[in-house]
């Protein structure tokens, strides 16, 4: 059985990669570029999800799929892939197609498109439904380093960041074994906690202080605007408002699926402490 992995080089696919490879499994990664440098030794293939049929060299012989999610494109990615011989599909989807977030404009519409593009195939299908990264945090990394502060609105902001590496846990499991086909799984970390318990754990992890200064909502969509599309700003902005006073839910699928608690963000910062120094 081989397994090919799209986005191999991302924040998830990396780890998807590494632990399929620590399974004993058929691996190959998918990359828009033929030079992509992973930790693992694995074939690296040539394939852009915006052209499908770039994807033919790189889907021989593949039964199971990883599968990063283009909207535009899905549906002919999964045709192409089915008619490889795929036969199993995990989508990297997102927690915003769960619409407790109104505000999630094109993300739920986005994530809904590849979803629908894989569960109108005749495949066996998980989708993956992460709440925010812990990897949202690096954003601070710069300020941390340099001044030794975090600007951000909304400090009570409750979040159940997840470990990508736990993403990938269940993305393993949901390639390899049975018992996954149909799944939604939302995926979050073990605990909610607000942005200024986020920074102190980052504190405390380094040995160093950081203070936290808040900025006004309006700030915070100036500052942003400068690098995200409206949309974007909103969903995002409007998403911490709403975790002020509802706490992300947490949900015990990486627990339930791999068998092992979710990391926490302690747990996470740990494995990043060189970001923030
Ligand atoms: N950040 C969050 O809080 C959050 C929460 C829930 C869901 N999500 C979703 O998670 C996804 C991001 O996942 P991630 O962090 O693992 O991704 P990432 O780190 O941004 O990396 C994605 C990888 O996908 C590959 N890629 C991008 N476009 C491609 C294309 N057209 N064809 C082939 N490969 C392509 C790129 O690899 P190459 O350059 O090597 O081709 C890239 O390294 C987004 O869809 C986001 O909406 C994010």
């Amino acid at each position: 059985m081989t397994i090919l992995v799209t986005g191999a080089t991302g924040s998830v696919g990396r780890h998807v990669v590494d632990q399929l490879l620590a399974r004993g499994a058929n691996v190959r990664a998918l990359s828009r570029n033929p030079a992509a440098s992973l930790r693992a030794r694995v074939e690296v293939v040539n394939g852009d999800l915006l052209r499908p049929d770039s994807l033919r060299p790189a889907l021989t012989g593949v039964d199971r799929m990883y599968l990063f999610p283009v909207p535009d494109t899905a549906k002919e990615c999964v045709d192409i892939a089915v008619r490889a011989g795929v036969r199993r599909i995990v989508v990297l989807s997102s927690d915003a197609v769960n619409t407790r977030y109104e505000i999630a404009g094109d993300s739920i519409d986005d994530h809904l498109a590849v979803e629908n593009a894989v569960a109108q195939s005749d495949v066996e299908w998980t989708f993956l439904r992460p709440v925010a990264f812990a990897s949202n945090t690096l954003f601070w990394a710069h300020s941390i380093t340099t001044e030794g502060v975090v600007r951000a609105a909304y400090p009570d902001a409750a979040q159940a960041l997840v470990h990508e590496a736990d993403i990938a846990a269940v993305a393993a499991v949901a390639l390899l074994e049975d018992g996954h086909v149909g799944g939604r799984y939302t995926i979050t970390g073990p605990e909610a906690i607000t942005q200024v318990e986020q920074v102190r754990t980052i504190a405390g992890q380094i040995g160093r202080d950081i203070r936290f200064e808040e900025m006004t909502p309006e700030e915070k969509h100036a500052e942003m605007i400068q690098y995200l599309p409206e949309d974007s700003v909103r969903m995002i902005l409007g998403y911490f408002a709403i975790a002020v006073t509802n706490p992300d839910p947490v949900t015990p699928a990486v627990q339930q699926v791999t068998g092992v608690p979710a990391r926490t963000f302690a747990e996470w910062v740990a494995d990043h402490t060189s970001y923030f120094q």
